[in-house]
């Protein structure tokens, strides 16, 4: 969603904030913008460009902006289209003071209407515009920062905002309720950002702002404070995240390259986290005290989109692992529940980026509730994991393409290893079952790079089906989420209808939809399911859908029904989620290729989706 990026200190601010804007990419926008306070005549100077970034860029080409102080936005449209007069920075009536946005402010028809009959004048149709006229009308005799603080007051939604003024033109000031935003600490400069890979190349020590703080940035000093004007003081963490990390590495495609990640990650994830001594599984960031798992009667587990999906194959791990009733809902819906939760219910909420605004708003409910909250996470310092009891760090490292891949199989692992945990504390499994599964778990990495040998025979799969208008995915028991996730990808990249569906269910509907012009993806690895999968393809088969087979190495039988068998290595049906994720990712990688798609910026998707 939204980007913000903000910079104060000595070097040209423009190439700073076009980089930054250039590094929030992934988070998906459709139009964008720039503020630079023009130090020779003190005024605030501004570029906007619908569409993509390079079109600011060439405006910018041709009007340079000059100046050390600045910001600039990448704008996800919510209230009016992506035009020129929509992109923020937005200015007040004097063109004195400039703001960015990220959020919604619910409240913006009522504050325009009573600021228009102040003789404010708007110039765009969104919401972001009333903070600046409102900072506008309390900016006199008093410091930017306070006229800031009195606007926000006034504000019901969610924001985080960068502010500039000709004004006090050697001052930046930033604030956030709802959004994320951080601060970036330099030598001789600071930045602001709505998210660390914009600033990561200029700076590691980030200082993470939490709900209700303002900063106020010069080049060599800020200071922090809640919107009551009272101080707080926070130290800067150093980030080791490695800008090689967010950048393509020859591969054509982010999305591409993260795929390919996954071997050398999960390894990481199992070598982290399995102690190499005891051999017993171990979370160090994970603050819920043994005694309280212990005495859990339930799980929870709150996520939204991929991770929904990482959680629905979480929770069949953790019933079978753990023996512990867990059930699963999209934050969405489990926010606005009667939840019946309270402290023998343990919340596992899953996300990415850990600033998904349903996510959170379910955690902030279910902790009202008195339940314990962990949080799988892989953004370091994000807004879930500070509002978390316990956390798990996936360690997938920066994911760029908007469609998740890594940081989905990274989940998987972290979820099978805390149901190993839990099987530890709770003593549901005996020391040598777990032995045994960990023993499986382990040849993941290694099952996962023989399945990326052959990413070719797959790209040619997908590139033969890549003409066909809509796909059903299938599979049943574990694998019935990762039909969901397989849909889900080729949905989001490639903008072809896809269902995902437990096979059980197809007769209930989906079988309906078979026929000559229909691809059907089965998920039919060797499992205890296996037989059912097999009569489905029967099914689909004499209804003469066009079948692509998920399936085990070695598995012949499969070959004589059906053309097209994408083979997998053996695995435990517990574990074959992980394994099943690739091809899954890779078809639809592939189909959106051929048809053309922008595949690591989906046309209206975000990376993280920080409003309701
Ligand atoms: C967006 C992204 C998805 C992601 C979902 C949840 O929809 O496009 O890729 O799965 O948000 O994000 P989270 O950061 O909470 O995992």
């Amino acid at each position: 969603m939204c980007g913000i990026i903000g910079y104060i200190g000595e070097r040209e601010a423009q190439p700073v904030l076009l980089n930054g804007l250039k590094r929030l990419e992934y988070r998906g926008y459709d139009s964008s913008g720039m503020a630079v306070i023009f130090p020779k005549k003190n005024t605030i100077s501004i570029r906007k460009a619908p569409g993509k970034i390079r079109d600011l860029e060439k405006i910018l080409k041709v009007r340079p902006l000059s100046g050390n102080t600045g910001i600039a936005h990448s704008r996800w449209a919510t209230h009016g289209a992506p035009t020129q007069a929509n992109a923020h920075p937005h200015e007040d009536c004097k063109g004195e003071i400039a703001v960015v946005h990220n959020g919604i402010i619910e409240n913006h028809e009522t504050l325009k209407a009573q600021l228009i009959k102040e003789g404010h004048k708007f110039r765009s149709q969104t919401d972001t515009e009333v903070i600046v006229h409102l900072i506008e009308k309390f900016y006199k005799k008093i410091p930017l920062e306070d006229a800031v603080a009195c606007a926000l007051k006034l504000l019901v939604g969610s924001f985080a905002i960068g502010v500039i003024s000709v004004k006090e033109p050697n001052k930046l000031v930033g604030a956030r309720s709802g959004s994320p935003l951080i601060v970036g600490v330099g030598k001789n400069e600071n930045f602001l950002a709505s998210d660390a890979p914009a600033i990561l190349e200029l700076t590691k020590d980030i200082i993470f702002l939490d709900e209700d703080e303002l900063v106020v940035l010069s080049k060599d000093s800020l200071k922090i404070s809640d919107f009551e004007g009272k101080t707080i003081f926070k130290k800067p963490v150093r980030i080791n995240w490695d800008i090689t990390q967010a950048q393509k590495n020859g591969f054509k495609h982010f999305m591409l390259k993260e795929i390919n990640e996954q071997p050398r990650i999960l390894e990481n994830i199992l070598n982290i986290r399995i102690d190499k001594k005891s051999g017993q599984v171990i979370f160090k960031e994970q603050n819920v005290p043994e005694e309280k798992l212990k005495t859990i009667k339930d799980i929870f587990i709150i996520a939204c989109g991929t991770a929904y999906h990482a959680g629905l194959v979480g929770k069949y791990a953790l019933e079978s692992i753990c023996v512990i009733p867990t059930h699963i809902d999209v934050s969405s819906e489990f926010r606005y529940r009667d939840l019946l939760i309270g402290p023998e219910t343990l919340v596992v909420a899953i996300s990415q980026s850990g600033e998904t605004a349903d996510t959170l708003a379910g955690v902030r409910e279910a902790r009202k509730r008195g339940a314990s909250v962990i949080s799988i996470c892989n953004v370091l310092g994000s807004t879930l994991t500070r509002e978390s009891d316990g956390i798990i760090y996936t360690y997938a490292g920066p994911e760029i393409g908007v469609a998740s891949t890594k940081a989905y199989t990274a989940q998987l692992a972290v979820l099978y290893l805390f149901a190993f945990y839990l099987a530890q504390i709770r003593g549901a499994l005996s020391g040598f079952k777990i032995n045994k599964y960990l023993g499986a778990l382990r040849k993941i990495p290694k099952q996962m790079g023989l399945i990326l040998k052959e990413q070719n025979s797959i790209a040619k799969v997908s590139r033969k089906y890549s003409h066909f208008g809509s796909f059903l995915y299938l599979g049943r028991n574990i694998n019935y989420a990762s039909a969901l996730e397989g849909a889900l990808k080729l949905k989001e990249i490639s903008y072809i209808p896809a269902e995902g569906y437990a096979a059980g269910e197809m007769k209930h509907g989906p079988i309906a939809l078979i026929d000559e012009y229909r691809a059907v993806v089965c998920i039919a690895v060797s499992s205890k399911v296996y037989e059912k999968m097999v009569s489905n393809i029967q099914e689909i088969r004499s209804r003469k859908g066009k079948i692509i087979v998920i399936a085990s190495e070695g598995d012949k039988e499969i070959k004589a029904l059906v053309r097209e068998v994408i083979y997998i290595p053996r695995q435990d049906e517990t574990f074959s989620p992980l394994l099943v994720a690739l091809p899954l990712q890779l078809l639809a990688y592939h189909i959106a290729v051929k048809r053309g798609c922008d595949v690591d910026q989906p046309r209206n998707l975000a990376k993280s989706v920080t409003v309701e």
